[in-house]
């Protein structure tokens, strides 16, 4: 059986005030009710040192948004898996759409970003998904798979259950449109079966999340679907209610 996971993904939000208020809620919630689900938060990279520090001896881990290629050395602007571990991240998102679209982030990429954050012993959050174009295309199944398969090719069969899938379809990315949960769940059950052929054990191990625009109003009926292990959120991340509403629901 597969443990939930929530992970919120701030994207570029967040204030010292706001963030402290943020955590201080969600935490002193989780303190009194537990959760029943893994939890995480991937902040901007700035305030790694203050939610490392709000966060300490809590349940809810820390993660990043994004992470270098490159171990050290001339690479102006960029923050290194070493970086991340010295804040005591435990996760780091790789590939996410808004990356790959803005800032050219290529499959290669993806793929050497995940190579190097496990190298690193942090857990990279993977995320694939389509456009509404490719969709309506009939080329879901084609677009999210190359995506998934960049990444395969980069990594040891032994390192499969290190991972974590995000499965964000872009048309449902922060458009309140929510891809229904039979269509999650048969992306979901396609990538599994990617997952499978690298290595049929690990694959049963490995969670995948779905993203686009999850709130507390469809998350049961998402993470009920048998291949949707969490959830990956945006804009109800921000929310100390709804994301505690989300983390209840897993
Ligand atoms: P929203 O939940 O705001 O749609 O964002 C999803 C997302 O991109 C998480 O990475």
């Amino acid at each position: 059986m597969r443990r939930k996971l929530v992970a919120g993904n701030w994207k570029m939000n967040g204030s010292l005030a706001a963030n402290t208020q943020l955590l201080t809620e969600i935490k002193s919630e989780l303190g009194r009710a537990g959760a029943s689900c893994d939890v995480a938060v991937c902040v901007p990279a700035p305030y790694l040192a203050q939610c490392q520090s709000l966060l300490f001896n809590t349940p809810v881990a820390l993660g990043a948004q994004d992470v270098s290629t490159h171990e050290a050395g001339a690479y102006t602007g960029e923050v290194s898996t070493g970086m991340l571990s010295e804040f005591a991240c435990r996760y780091v998102i790789v590939g996410h759409s808004e990356r790959r679209a803005y800032f050219a982030e290529s499959d290669e990429l993806v793929a050497q970003k995940t190579a190097r954050a496990l190298i690193a012993g942090l857990t990279p959050i993977v995320c694939v998904g389509e456009t509404l174009a490719q969709r309506e295309a009939g080329q879901t199944d084609a677009v999210v798979g190359a995506q998934l398969n960049a990444v395969l090719s980069s990594i040891a069969a032994s390192d499969l259950a290190k991972i974590v899938v995000a499965y964000e379809p872009v048309w449902a990315i922060g458009t309140g449109k929510t891809a229904t949960p039979e269509m999650a769940q048969e992306v979901h059950a396609m990538l599994r079966k990617q997952l499978r052929a690298k290595n049929a054990v690990a694959a049963e191990e490995v969670r995948i999340l779905y993203g686009g625009s999850m709130k507390p109003e469809n998350a049961k009926e998402l993470l009920a679907m048998s291949d949707i292990d969490g959830g990956l959120i945006g804009g109800a991340a921000l929310k100390a209610v709804d994301f505690l509403a989300i983390i209840r629901a897993a």
